[in-house]
């Protein structure tokens, strides 16, 4: 029988867990309790003793975190680094650790990576918040259960009450309402029904109840889908492959990885800052040639140093400069002159508002050029209050240009003087209205760039809006997907995204539909053009 993958999305204590669990089991397939992961990355947390809101040690900590699931008869076991922490992830102060942490962008890539590694040959019933949503939209079964509040409260009390955890209800209940509306209010893969998910209420419903209602409708779906062992992947002939015509490597990624790679490896130890680009190739190209990743700058001293694209924040600039380093500065232009135009701005006394993603990088550092008055907005929350008459506008390089337009319209009615410097970057707007355009008149679009690329993201949901989207990190992703039913299939790519990869994807593509000649070179790949459709 085919091998599916389930999703079960709903919030704390509405019974997925043990469903989950059961489903699993009368399916024999594997489940994954996706929450456990952001657990761990709490607890991992509270071992170093950082605060869940202090991002420039939660974000490098990120990269000594090692979890692992291996599965037992009461379910999963859970393992940091190295160590069976099941037991200890389990208490009040990891849970809501655990959904604070959660909404962090960069602590949700690296988990979502590792969940759709271990789910992507299907076989697999995982349970979260943003399964059907986010980590497998692609899911054939999804579920989002639910059940009253109360019911839950009374739930979570007896299960910490037989782990003999101690807790009062009013406690659980308040626990339970503050971590619901955390989680669906996160800017990055909300709590939410996926639109295709059917909705179980277990209020009223005993667990074999539960697990019967999901069994017999996931059934039902497997043999709506036939027989097939694993997901149809040959492409038929008469398709068109093409790609969007503005897509890959920016300007800025370019050049930081060309004077990555220009940068001399004598007597000094060289470094970058941070992953050059969130590729692995390349940061392997570079560790071959000598040039390591660091993460923490006050680990640098008396050492060459390369600063990536995205650019460091003003405190970083002056410890690696007393330290003694020499400094290659790969800062992106489009990126320094948000640096200067925040920093002569609050230099006129304007209270500069920055529209972009407070934990990207690159908005750290460009926020440290700033004051106390400098403030972060992100797509689609509320404009601050301002109590000033005058205000600066600016954005992270990659944001959308009519979401920019959006937050001008938002903010001008309370303001005299409104200022706005359009910092989007060209590229970044070409690329997306080409997605945009591509993604209106094709069947498929696959969107080739890294999980943790923001930029890539973007284009992936955008393109959703308008077609089916993968959004994939290397050609081998391509197995999990059924291309059978599309005959127009666009390709398009983040700007850390290398032309080798996208020609890689492409040659797949043609090879599953039967096509053996393969291209070379970037050149080569036809361009999305209006007419071919
Ligand atoms: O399912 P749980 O209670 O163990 O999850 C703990 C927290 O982890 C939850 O409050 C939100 C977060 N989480 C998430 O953001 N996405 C998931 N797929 C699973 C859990």
């Amino acid at each position: 029988m085919r091998r599916i993958i389930v999703a079960i999305d709903g919030p704390a204590a509405s019974g997925k867990s043990t469903t989950a669990k059961f489903l699993a089991e009368k399916l024999g397939y594997i489940y994954i309790d996706t929450g456990a992961m952001y657990r761990a990355c709490a607890l991992q947390a509270k071992l170093e003793g950082f605060a869940i809101d202090d991002l420039s040690s939660i974000i490098p900590m990120l990269e000594r975190i090692d979890i692992k699931i291996s599965y037992s008869e009461s379910g999963n076991i859970i393992w940091l680094n190295g160590r069976d922490v099941s037991q200890q992830i389990r208490t009040p102060e990891i849970s809501a650790a655990a959904s604070k942490i959660s909404a962090i962008p960069s602590v949700r890539y690296k988990m979502v990576e590792l969940q759709r590694k271990l789910g992507k040959d299907g076989g697999v019933v995982l349970e979260g918040r943003d399964i059907g949503t986010f980590v497998f939209p692609e899911a054939e079964a999804k579920f989002f259960m639910v059940a009253d509040l109360e019911v839950r409260a009374r739930r979570r009390y007896q299960e910490l009450k037989a782990k003999g955890i101690e807790s009062r209800y009013e406690d659980v209940l308040q626990e339970l309402k503050a971590r619901d509306e955390a989680d669906a209010s996160r800017s990055l893969a909300p709590l939410k029904p996926a639109s295709d998910a059917i909705l179980v209420d277990t209020s009223n419903l005993s667990i074999e109840e539960q697990v019967n209602k999901l069994y017999e409708i996931t059934l039902r779906k497997i043999a709506e889908l036939g027989e097939s062992n694993s997901p149809n992947n040959s492409v038929p002939d008469g398709i068109e492959v093409y790609l969007a015509h503005s897509s890959g490597y920016c300007f800025g990624v370019k050049r930081a990885i060309q004077m990555a790679r220009e940068a001399k490896v004598c007597d000094k130890p060289v470094y970058t800052l941070g992953e050059i680009i969130h590729n692995p190739g390349i940061v392997q190209e570079l560790e071959e040639k000598g040039i390591h990743v660091a993460n923490n700058v006050s680990d640098l001293k008396d050492s060459t140093v390369i600063i990536r694209s995205h650019g460091i924040t003003r405190e970083e600039y002056e410890t690696l400069q007393k330290n003694n380093n020499e400094i290659i500065d790969a800062t992106c232009p489009y990126v320094k002159r948000t640096h200067t135009i925040l920093q002569k701005m609050t230099a006129e006394g304007y209270p500069v508002v920055i529209f972009g993603d407070k934990h990207h990088p690159e908005v750290i550092g460009l926020r440290s050029f700033g004051n106390d008055k400098t403030i972060v907005v992100a797509e689609d929350e509320p404009p601050p209050k301002i109590n000033e008459n005058s205000l600066v506008l600016i954005a992270q390089t990659t944001q959308k240009i009519e979401k920019l337009n959006e937050l001008v319209c938002k903010l001008l009615p309370n303001v005299f003087e409104l200022r706005v410097f359009n910092t989007i970057c060209l590229t970044t707007t070409l690329r997306q209205k080409a997605t945009i355009e591509m993604a209106k008149k094709s069947d498929v679009v696959i969107v080739i760039g890294g999980y943790k690329s923001s930029n890539t993201s973007a284009l992936a949901k955008l393109s959703s809006q308008y077609c089916p989207t993968f959004h994939i990190e290397n050609e081998m992703q391509l197995a999990g997907v059924d291309l059978s039913k599309y005959k127009r299939i666009g390709l398009t790519a983040g700007a850390s995204t290398p032309e080798e990869m996208i020609i890689k994807v492409y040659n797949v593509i043609l090879q599953k539909s039967g096509h053996f000649s393969t291209v070379k070179s970037i050149e080569e790949i036809p361009l999305f053009k209006e007419e071919s459709c």
